[in-house]
Formats: structure tokens, sequence, C-alpha cells
């Protein structure tokens, strides 16, 4: 694929791309000549959002059009155009309130996922930033995004658990980080039972895959990414419908791994640690059980309402582990429960955590930076309804209210030292696609919290 982004000195011509509302049409095109305003007029543009006209002029393109909403001027205006222009070189002309902010959404929007579509051009339109945006940051957003989507695009024969691990080798190298992996029936020895007991079912074997990077005198930083690799559901099997998706079961992992990469990339002074528990939820004769009882890492013994709750169990030995060093934040990002789509759609995930002011920080950050999330409670009244006759808790609420909730309240079980701990119910798809959210695996939530890293550990 061309790269997206043409540098500021670019020898390159380019074809402006103009924003234009209905409101400002006549004035925008005052300063075309009179043919090409008759053009534009006859070929039914008129400004309005999303609509765009390719402007023709004595040497071919010469100008775009694009119709953005004055009220509400979305930063992704550009996305749908990076895939429909012709593959030509581009500027941002006038009309832009935030260049750095279109740039960027043309740049989530020109992802294309085409690892296994034969016969596609590999040509496409690229964008020559201007002088006043940072480049280097806008790429590593873009690049973090477009590993994220990758990974969870990638069908689940492609990327088992090892496969998972070779990835995050590959994507960590370049900072130096560390990697170690307890593998199989290590994770038994090294005391992760519930990591073992998940992954067991399948052939290809669980592993917790741990990363390390950056100077131990620095404020830890750990991430935990839920990488279920495909989920069945386990004995409580899925019905088709609902496992048709379930290869982007690792969107958590993928896009802890890709908030990782923009933390080493920026240089930011944590010490970072990234855990990501990769397993295949499958059903065999070794697939654990309904009413199977395990003693998790942190000493809790769980009893298994449901195998299909399986990514809560995975992340509550990594989170005990990530636990034990007291990290100043601790973040888990997870496609955990269906009840978060209900709740607030695929759009916007839902987010926990005790500290009132990292959640206001991160509840503004996320609208500002158009990657929406929505704070809800760790209601303790609901947590009673974990409760077991026979174990320390269940690994699934009574009464079936309530699950991201009590999701999340199951997790918390697991965390009492770190001094930030928040978790992400995400849901890593973009099942229609929208201006720069192309269809498929998507990044939620990092672009965010990366802003609110940097700023909690720079100021
Ligand atoms: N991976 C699913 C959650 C999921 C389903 C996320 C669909 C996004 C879309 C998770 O492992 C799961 O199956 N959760 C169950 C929990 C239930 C058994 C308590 C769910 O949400 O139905
Ligand atoms: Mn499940
Ligand atoms: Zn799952």
């Amino acid at each position: 694929m061309t790269p997206p982004y043409l540098p500021a000195d670019t020898a390159e011509a380019t074809i402006p791309i103009h924003a234009v509302t209905r409101a400002n049409l006549s004035e925008c095109l005052a300063g075309f000549p009179a043919e090409t305003r008759e053009f534009v007029e006859q070929s039914g543009f008129e400004g309005a959002a999303g609509q765009q006209c390719l402007v023709p002029g004595p040497e071919g393109l010469a100008a775009v059009l694009v119709g953005v909403n004055a009220t509400d001027p979305s930063p992704f205006a550009l996305g749908k155009l990076a895939q429909s222009l012709p593959a030509r070189a581009y500027h941002l002309g006038s009309g832009f309130l935030d260049a750095a902010t279109a740039s960027l959404g043309w740049g989530l929007g020109a992802y294309r996922f085409r690892t296994y579509k034969t016969g596609t051009s590999e040509r496409s339109a690229s964008l020559k930033l201007a002088s006043d945006v940072d480049q280097t940051a806008i790429e590593r957003e873009v690049a973090a995004v477009a590993l994220a989507r990758d990974l969870v695009n990638l069908p689940a024969n492609d990327l088992g658990p090892a496969e998972l691990a070779s990835t995050v080798r590959r994507a960590v190298a370049p900072f130096g980080a560390t990697v170690s992996e307890i593998i199989g029936d290590d994770l038994i020895r090294h005391n992760f039972p519930l990591i073992h007991a998940v992954g067991h079912g399948s052939d290809r074997a669980p592993r917790l895959i741990d990363v390390g990077w950056g100077n131990p005198d620095h404020p830890r930083v750990t991430l935990v990414g839920k990488g279920v690799v495909f989920d069945t559901g386990g004995l409580d099997i899925k019905p088709d419908t609902g496992m048709l998706l379930m290869k982007k079961d690792m969107g958590g992992a993928a896009n802890a791994l890709a908030l990782a990469v923009m933390i080493m990339g920026a240089g930011l002074p944590v010490r970072l640690r990234l855990l990501i528990p990769a397993v295949e939820n499958a059903i065999s004769g070794r697939a654990f059980r309904p009413g199977d009882i395990f003693k998790s890492r942190k000493g809790l013994t769980v009893e298994i309402g449901n195998t299909d709750a399986e990514g809560r169990l995975i992340l509550a030995d990594a989170l005990a582990l990530a636990d034990e060093e007291a990290p100043d934040l601790l973040v888990d990002l997870a496609t955990l429960t269906g009840a978060a789509r209900v709740a607030l759609g695929p759009d916007i995930p839902p987010f926990y955590t005790h500290d009132d002011a990292f959640a206001e920080e991160l509840q503004a950050t996320s609208f500002a930076t158009s990657d929406p999330l929505w704070r809800m409670p760790l209601w303790k009244p609901y947590e009673s309804g974990l409760d077991s006759k026979i174990a320390d808790t269940n690994n699934v609420a009574s009464g079936g209210f309530a699950g991201s909730i009590t999701a999340a309240l199951f997790l918390a079980k697991f965390v009492s030292a770190a001094r930030t701990w928040v978790h992400l119910d995400i849901y890593a798809w973009t099942p229609a696609e929208k201006p720069g959210k192309p269809f498929g695996g998507e990044a939620q939530a990092i672009r965010a919290l990366y802003r609110v890293i940097a700023k909690r550990y720079t100021q």
C-alpha cells in the first residue's frame, strides 16, 4: 500500500482538498473560473456533509471539494476520501479548522486489510502534510491503529497463541524491549491456573506473554490485554451468530500492544510492562467444564459458572501478577462482554476505575480525541451476584443483569495494590463502515489512553 502521507517538503505536485459547508460554498467557489463554478453546480455538489466533488482544470484534476458539517466538524471528514479519491497526491486546502486532526482522520480512513484479497491494487491516495503538523506523532498513531486493526482482522487459523506471541516480539523488538513467555503446562508450575485451564482444551498451547521496557526507576505502567485468539464459548458453546466474529476476541491484546508501541515510540518516561494471556477457548476432552473449581494465582478459588466467561479468568491471573509489583497505573483492555454492547453499542466502550480524577481526565480526553469512552460504575451492591456456594467466587453473576459491571467487579477482586486501575470493555470492531473507520477490526481507547498517560508522566 502507498503510505498515506507525504512529508511537508515533498517535491511532488499535490492537489488541494477544500472543506466546504453548505453556507460557504459560493464564497469558496468565488476563487474559481466561471466554467468551474458551473461544473460544480451541475455536478449536484451542495457542500452537504460527506459529499465530494472532483473539480477539473486545464491539466486534469485541479481540486477536490468535500462537504463538512460546520456545527460538528468531524475529524474524520477526510476519512472517506482517503479510500475514494483517485491514487494521486493531495494537500489540505482551505476550510480546515484543525489540520492535524483532519490529517489524522485521513490516515485512519486510509486503512485497508488486503492480506487475503488477491489482485487488489496497491496504489492509493496520499496526503502531503502541512509543515506545522507533527508528522511523527500522526504517523505513530496511524501505525498503532493499523497494527491493532490488522491483528484483529487476522483469522484465527493464522493467529494462534504462538503467532500472537511472535507478532508481539516483532512489534516490540525495535524498542529493545524484553519478552518472555510461559507456555503450556509451565503455566501450572508458575502458578497461572486460570490461564492454563481456559487454554488447555486447545491443541494450540496457552501462554502468558510478558514484555518489559524502559527505565526501572520510572513510574510503573502495566498494560494487560485479553488475548483469546478464538472464543467458541467452550463447553458452554456459543450459537453460530455469537461465534461468527470471535476471531476478534484478542482485540484487547491487539490494542494493548498498539498502545505499548505508541508509548515506547514516543519514549515516555515510564517503566512499561505489557502482559498478554494468549489462549484459544476451544472444546475437547481436555476442556475445562461448568462446575470446575480452580484456585487462582491470587489464592481465591473460582467456580466456573460458564465456560464462555473465559476472558475474565485469564485476566484474573494476569492482573494478579501485575498487581504484585503495585504499579502506578494498571490498564486492562478486553472484549469482555456482549452486555457492554447492549448498553452502549459498538462505538463507545465502557470503562471502569475507582480513581475519580483519572476517570474525569480519560472521559474528557476520549471525546476530545474522537476516541469516545463512557465511564460505568463498579457498583459494589451487584458484587453479591458473583457469590458461590462452595468456592470464594463464581466467574459469572446470577440474575443476568448488568453483565459488563459484574465482569468488571469480578476483575476488581484481583487488583488491590495498583495505585490506579482502569478496565476497558471494548468491542474492537466496526460493524458498519463510517468515515475514518473502515469495516472490521478497530482500535479503541488507545489514542485517548495514550494522551492521558503522556500527560500523567510528562508534567
Ligand atoms: N468474548 C465474549 C464477549 C463478547 C461477545 C464480546 C460478543 C464482544 C461481542 C466473552 O468471552 C463472553 O462470551 N462473554 C459472555 C459472558 C457471559 C457468559 C456471562 C457474554 O457476554 O455473553
Ligand atoms: Mn466467551
Ligand atoms: Zn471471550
